[in-house]
């Protein structure tokens, strides 16, 4: 056996037993990652990991008709492909939806499916990631945002090219109404291909200076959207090694779906394959919740979360606090026990102030926002079962 031989045996060793289900593992290619697109046939051989997306039921948003049309969203299931090229990492993310829904033009009452992909921008204590879904005080993320829009071409107004230009006209105006209709769509910007620094819900602050380079698409074919995005592995914002967490959302526009309502998935641990470190935060990100679900159902109902917090069977919706029947899909273990021994350190974002005027979630302190919940300094073994029954809460797979 050669020496080369023995050291990939020993890597694929160490990575079998050291990386459980639900690690995007990505190789490095010779190729240009950034040239990849939702439809690339080198997309075939690499490998998938399949992920969950849950809902986002923590927030009661204004829109009455959305909430009615979301109320019995059920999860989905998504894979996720990721290779990268030493300078940029590209990410496949399929999800299936039976409706494709496409944002034309200016027209706001039809909503896109699109879908974002985020990175914690400092992920060095896995214990203490970033409010999942749009950061935290203190904890900010990346976000990349790619909505399913028409190409638009945009020089008078008038909105859409397609709108503007009937290519069907071909005797008013020759070759030269085609001709015209190919130039533009080179130039057809994607409008909505955002990208965000966030520290919460209203902080999101777009980042336009052009400094984080990034491209994304999406294609739908057979009710399944493919889309793509691809980034530097380091520029000033993040620096991506070793392992590092993702978290994917999708928007279903026939739902509605905008703003917080969307389907997120909890943090997901990438490992670059060839790159040392991290593992302490595949194992944090991969470990299954270790209490007794049983027992932390009854100190849950024993010490009156659920007078504040919705879950479904225990208690009946109210505004009090966020709902907690997603919570254990879209959150880690460790950011769980965190909510209940120091409700601060991590303020949900995202409270509606409109619509719960006299139920607040928290409180500003000097500008600080400090959680109206009270601490819970339970002993370990309480925790690990209360912990335990909240990872269990989440819908089930559609
Ligand atoms: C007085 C009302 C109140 C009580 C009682 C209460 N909470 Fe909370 N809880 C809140 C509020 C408000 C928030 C949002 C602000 C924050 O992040 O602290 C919250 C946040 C949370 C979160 C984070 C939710 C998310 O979407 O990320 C979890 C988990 C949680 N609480 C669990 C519990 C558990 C378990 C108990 C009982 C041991 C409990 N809470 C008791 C009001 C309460």
């Amino acid at each position: 056996m050669t020496k080369t031989t023995t050291a990939l045996l020993a890597t694929s060793l160490v990575a079998s037993t050291l990386l459980a289900d639900g690690v995007v593992l990505v190789q490095k290619t010779e190729r240009d990652v950034t040239k990849l697109t939702p439809t690339s046939k080198a997309w075939e051989y690499v490998k998938a990991t399949t992920i969950h997306l849950y809902p986002q039921t923590a927030l009661v948003m204004n829109d009455k008709r959305a909430n009615e049309l979301n109320k019995n969203t059920k999860a989905k299931e998504a894979r996720v492909k990721a290779i990268h090229d030493d300078k940029n990492i590209a990410f496949l993310l399929e999800w299936p939806d039976g409706t494709r829904s496409i944002q034309s033009g200016y027209k706001s009452d039809v909503y896109a499916d699109g879908f974002a992909v985020q990175f914690p921008v400092n992920y060095k204590d896995p214990k203490k990631l970033p409010y999942i879904g749009m950061g935290s005080d203190g904890r900010p993320v990346v976000i990349h945002l790619q909505k399913a829009v028409e190409k638009i071409y945009e020089p008078n107004g008038n909105g859409d090219v397609s709108m503007q230009q009937n290519v069907l006209s071909k005797n008013a105006f020759g070759d030269s109404a085609v001709e015209f209709v190919q130039k533009v769509g080179a130039l057809a910007v994607k409008d909505y291909q955002r990208s965000f620094v966030s520290e919460g819900f209203r902080s999101m602050t777009e980042i336009k200076d052009g400094s984080e380079k990034f491209d994304a698409d999406m294609s739908y074919s057979d009710n399944v959207w493919r889309g793509t995005l691809t980034r530097p592995l380091k520029d000033s914002y993040l620096n991506l090694k070793g392992a590092f967490p993702v978290a994917f959302a999708v928007w279903d526009g026939a739902r509605l779906n905008r703003d917080g309502q969307k389907l997120l998935s909890g943090w997901t641990a990438v490992k670059l394959v060839d790159s040392n470190g991290g593992e302490k935060l595949v194992a944090e990100l991969t470990a299954a919740a270790k209490g007794d679900p049983e027992h932390g159902k009854e100190l849950i109902e024993q010490n009156g979360c659920t007078g504040c917090h919705h879950i479904s069977g225990l208690s009946a919706a109210n505004y009090m606090a966020p709902g907690l029947d997603n919570v254990g899909g879209y959150s880690t273990s460790a950011y769980l026990r965190e909510s209940l021994v120091d409700p601060n350190a991590v303020v949900v974002p995202g409270y509606n102030r409109n619509a719960h005027p006299s139920a607040l979630w928290y409180n500003l302190d000097h500008g600080k926002r400090v959680s109206t919940m009270p601490p819970y300094p339970l002993d370990d073994k309480s925790l690990d079962d209360m912990v335990a029954y909240l990872k269990t809460l989440k819908s089930e797979v559609k």
